[in-house]
């Protein structure tokens, strides 16, 4: 039995410290109002370009060097964020990318005051399961950015900054158990009501659509995906004419070809669906895997190949015997 240990913590605040008294002039509040209703006396607010993987990265630095772990050494980062950098890449890619470190896995947790336990259940599993070893795990915030500096119900209780936690996988139990809830009906109570989904457009008209380098793209996932795809066969100890059926990302029909010949599957046994509904993101490898389970082509006991690739970048794959 495998279980997971803190063995390094680490914070950062920004520098610029407000305290009751200076809110107090651009708000009808009071240092005695605040600390006599909160305790708190003074927050923290990031300067002008400094995001919350900035917040995160000198947490998470502090996190490895208690633990004595290098970057390298991670296995996967887990952020748990309500106010990530942009809307993606995930501000754990940011993250990565600012520890200097390639390949491993990351991605963001949303879950608001309660994400860093989120977070860290997640983590957890990770190294039960086996699957990592050395996993960095962070909770981290840019709140000023999204509260009402008029409103003093709300901007008197908030502040930036970050924490984080190195996992690693031994014998010894550290984290016993972790617990995970969630209630929708109270939302309404304490959140943000605009989003990427809701309101996004109306709220701001400058870059709010997808940029991309189309042939940089191009050339990376057909890189990228290829090499994980044979990988994967190799690690189960297959080739290309093991697998029945390739189902890739539905993004591109010359990447698809692309990755197939590298591979060497056939494209007589590769999926495409994306005439049909051009590139869906997240949606198109199991839209293309349902469409041919239904329509017959993919049958119980075949062997099936998935792979992706997205913004972040990001990339993955799987095996799997239907
Ligand atoms: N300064 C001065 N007066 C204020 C302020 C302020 N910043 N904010 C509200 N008031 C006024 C109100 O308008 C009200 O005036 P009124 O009596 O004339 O109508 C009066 O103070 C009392 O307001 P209440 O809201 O009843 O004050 P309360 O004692 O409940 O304290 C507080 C408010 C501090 C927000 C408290 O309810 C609280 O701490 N709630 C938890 C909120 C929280 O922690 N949120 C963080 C996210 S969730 C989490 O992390 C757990």
């Amino acid at each position: 039995m495998k279980f997971s240990r803190i063995v390094g913590t680490g914070s950062y605040l920004p520098e610029k410290v407000l305290s009751n008294e200076e809110l107090s002039k651009s708000v009808d509040t009071s240092d005695e109002w605040i600390r006599e209703r909160t305790g708190i006396r003074q927050r923290h607010i990031v300067a002008d370009g400094q995001y919350t993987s900035d917040l995160a990265l000198n947490a998470s630095l502090q996190a490895l060097d208690a633990a004595g772990i290098h970057a390298d050494d991670l296995d996967l980062i887990v952020l748990a964020t309500s106010t990530p950098d942009v809307v993606f890449p995930s501000t754990a890619s940011i993250l990565q990318e600012k520890l200097n470190v390639r390949g491993c896995g990351a991605f963001d947790v949303q879950a608001v005051c309660a994400g860093f336990a989120y977070a860290l259940s997640v983590a957890d599993q990770f190294i039960k399961a086996g699957t990592c070893q050395n996993v960095l795990v962070i909770g981290a915030e840019t709140f000023s950015r999204i509260l009402d500096w008029t409103d003093r119900t709300t901007c008197v209780l908030f502040g930036d900054g970050a924490g984080a936690v190195v996992l690693t996988g031994g014998d010894k139990a550290g984290l016993h158990s972790t617990h995970i809830h969630a209630d929708g009906r109270f939302q309404d109570l304490l959140h943000v009501p605009t989003g990427v989904s809701k309101q996004y457009n109306e709220m701001f008209k400058a870059q709010t659509a997808v940029q991309m380098n189309g042939q940089k793209v191009f050339k990376w996932a057909v890189r990228e995906m290829s090499a994980l795809a044979i990988k994967t066969l190799e690690e189960n100890g297959l080739n290309a004419d093991d697998v029945d059926w390739m189902v890739p990302h539905q993004a591109n029909f010359r990447i698809i070809e692309a990755v197939a010949s590298k591979v060497g599957v056939p494209m007589e046994r590769v999926v495409v669906t994306v005439q049909d509904h051009g590139n869906t993101s997240a949606a198109s490898v199991p839209l293309a895997l349902d469409t041919a389970v239904r329509d017959g082509r993919v049958q119980p006991g075949d062997k099936i190949l998935l792979e992706a690739f997205g913004g972040g970048f990001t990339w993955g794959s799987a095996l799997i015997t239907m």
